[in-house]
């Protein structure tokens, strides 16, 4: 049906999509998915915004992932390969995926996890990380994976906000030829994180690190005991039941909690991922991101598994120890589609076409970007020297809280740089004013999605008056989702995203709130109130700029711009230190005490701030 339509098809397949969801829907959640039990209902939209979707059916995303293709040829399949980044390497069947998998369900329940319980995971990109998701929700538990960047602070905060019993860490990981000293890190947070009951240590480095007697655990150890290798049945879970919590960024300074379901995210991240990079059981995938964000979750670890391909996992840096690391692995695996960030693309290119040309990269035949806009050269350089210019650009615009990809091209569709292309089968995305009106073709505006799917987040965890004010209130009489990007649509009706419309940052793809790194800034004692900025960067798209105006009486000494900036990495982790720390005396505020951030954006590029009326001084 809608798989195999053609450019022409597209209008009329959309069409349907859009005015028949539930047909759509449930077509194809009957297609392509098993369930343990149908549902009632497809879509229950009685208590907006709070959609449900396949309602009273039965179902666990293992069931999809690892189960089902025991019983066919697929079992004995590879599922996924990992190399670390010293250059060792695992391959994992199906079969062996379940056996891990069992392993480590196993060993979770006897910790006392349960159904409904959420495991904080902290862990480098190893494979016991991606057990230890599948396992979690193996036993109906949720997971929250808390990406390794991130600081003791920020994983302390995010234990606490779950309430988890139960971490699952690791000794430290590989990046640049170094050690990431994880266990350290993960020992200052569960001070800070009365819930922790237990934790869970795999061993991946080696080196010394303190292990606490009765709460600490070494992975290797628990497998030695009899029971690990008992049969794990996969818990039966209500289709609306809670796969997982990712933690992300928004306007104020508190992480937001995202939560996503065992049924839809099932059918909306593998169906997304078939059709938009047509992947099928042959196909080797690898998604060039960190399963600890959402583009991880969705396509390194489930939906690869629910199409029953083959996925690769890296460790380490893509440069390290050479510029033509990823390159020698796209050539070795022999992958076929390849699917990274455009921050990633501008890294790579700065090292020249040499390091590409030493490797047969002749496998590809789809590319794909995510987490940014991507410029044009940086378009252009991914499709000649990677894509050799055979191979379509899918660039995918989407977010944590969407599940999967929205909009985005097929591999049929007809590309223009830059753009996003079009919606999605069964994504109802448009371009408007503030009063909502659709704005005119290459007119900036606000973007919407104006019908639920299946992928969407259902709430933020423990609070849903936050998830209804964040998305819905903006155009709570249309009872449309605010995405929170500026966008516009061509001629064509193509999509053009354009910049947050919030503050939030996007800096190499990953996605800060100025308030967060604010608050960071602020705890440095000589700090009295601070503002950051994102400035255009050539490979990191953005950077941060702070402003920061000091205590009275603080001298500005040589080093002071590196303590702050130490300070930051401390408390938030490296991904938020700012490129520049500027001192100022004073910052634009509106009347209300609101920072312009406009203003000093400007003012630092040498533009026209704009109106200043509403200024204070
Ligand atoms: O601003 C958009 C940008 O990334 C935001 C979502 O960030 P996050 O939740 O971290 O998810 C990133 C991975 C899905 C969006 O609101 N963004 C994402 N993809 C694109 C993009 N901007 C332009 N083009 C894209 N393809």
């Amino acid at each position: 049906m809608v798989e195999n339509a053609t450019v022409k098809e597209y209008p009329n397949t959309y069409r349907f999509s859009i005015e028949e969801p539930e047909k759509f829907w449930g077509k194809l959640a009957e297609e392509n998915l098993e369930w343990y039990k149908k549902w009632d209902k497809v879509l229950d939209d009685s208590n907006k915004p709070f959609y449900k979707w396949f309602v009273g059916a039965k179902t666990n995303i293992i069931h999809n992932a690892i189960d089902r293709h025991l019983k066919t040829i697929n079992r004995n399949k590879v599922a996924f390969i990992w190399e670390g980044e010293p250059g060792d390497v695992r391959s994992f069947s199906y079969n062996a995926v379940n056996r891990e998998v069992t392993k480590m369900a196993n060993i979770i329940a006897s910790m006392g996890v349960s159904k409904g319980d959420i495991v904080t995971i902290y862990m480098p990109q190893i494979p016991e990380l991606i057990f230890s998701m599948l396992a979690c929700a193996k036993i109906g538990a949720a997971h929250s994976v808390v990406y390794a960047g991130f600081s003791s602070t920020a994983l302390a905060d995010r234990i606490n906000d779950a309430s988890s019993k139960l971490l699952i860490t690791a000794d430290g990981g590989f990046r640049r030829g170094k050690i990431v000293d994880l266990k350290s890190i993960a020992n200052e947070a569960v001070e800070k994180s009365p819930s922790i009951e237990k934790c869970i240590v795999v061993k991946r480095t080696g080196q010394d690190v303190k292990m606490e007697v009765e709460r600490d655990f070494w992975y290797h150890n628990l497998c030695e005991e009899p029971f690990v290798n008992n049969k794990c049945p996969t818990v039966e879970m209500d289709a609306e039941d809670m796969l997982f919590i990712l933690y992300t960024s928004g306007t104020t300074g508190k992480p937001k909690g995202v939560i996503h379901t065992h049924g839809g995210y099932s059918l909306y991240t593998s169906t997304v991922l078939r059709m938009v990079f047509d992947l099928k059981p042959i196909d080797r995938w690898w998604c060039l991101a960190d399963p600890g964000w959402i583009t991880g979750h969705s396509f390194i670890v489930y939906a690869p598994l629910i199409l029953g391909a083959t996925t690769l996992l890296y460790e380490g840096a893509p440069t390290y120890p050479n510029p033509d690391r990823v390159w020698s692995m796209v050539d070795k695996y022999g992958i076929n589609v390849f699917y990274t960030s455009p921050t990633a693309i501008r890294g790579f290119m700065r090292f020249g076409n040499s390091w590409v040309k030493q490797h047969d990269l002749s496998s590809l035949r789809l590319l794909g970007t995510v987490g940014e806009p991507i410029n044009p050269a940086a378009w252009e350089w991914y499709h000649r020297v990677i894509g050799q210019e055979k191979c379509p650009i899918m660039d995918t615009w989407w977010q944590t809280e969407t599940g999967g990809f929205m909009i985005s091209p097929y591999p049929i569709t007809p590309l223009k740089p830059g753009s996003a292309t079009l919606p999605l089968f069964g994504i109802d995305a448009d371009v408007v004013d503030e009063e909502g009106n659709s704005t005119a073709p290459g007119e900036e505006g606000i973007l919407v999605i104006k019908k639920p799917w299946p992928g969407m987040a259902r709430t933020i965890y423990k609070d849903d008056d936050r998830y209804k004010q964040v998305y819905w209130s903006k155009f709570e009489k249309q009872g449309w989702y605010l995405a929170g990007d500026s966008a516009r649509r061509d001629e064509e009706g193509y999509f053009w995203v354009i910049a947050r419309l919030d503050d939030v940052i996007k800096v190499s793809g990953y996605r800060l709130g100025t308030a967060e790194i604010e608050s960071a800034l602020v705890s440095f004692p000589k700090v009295a109130e601070a503002a950051v900025i994102a400035l255009p960067h050539d490979i990191k798209g953005n950077a941060i700029h702070a402003f920061c105006i000091l205590n009275e009486g603080t001298e500005v000494t040589t080093t002071l711009e590196k303590e702050i900036k130490d300070h930051v990495r401390h408390e938030m982790g490296p991904i938020a230190v700012p490129e520049k720390v500027n001192f100022v005396l004073s910052l634009p505020k509106t009347r209300s005490g609101k920072i312009m951030r406009r203003v000093l954006k400007a003012k630092a590029q040498g533009l026209d701030p704009g109106d200043l009326s509403t200024i204070e001084d």
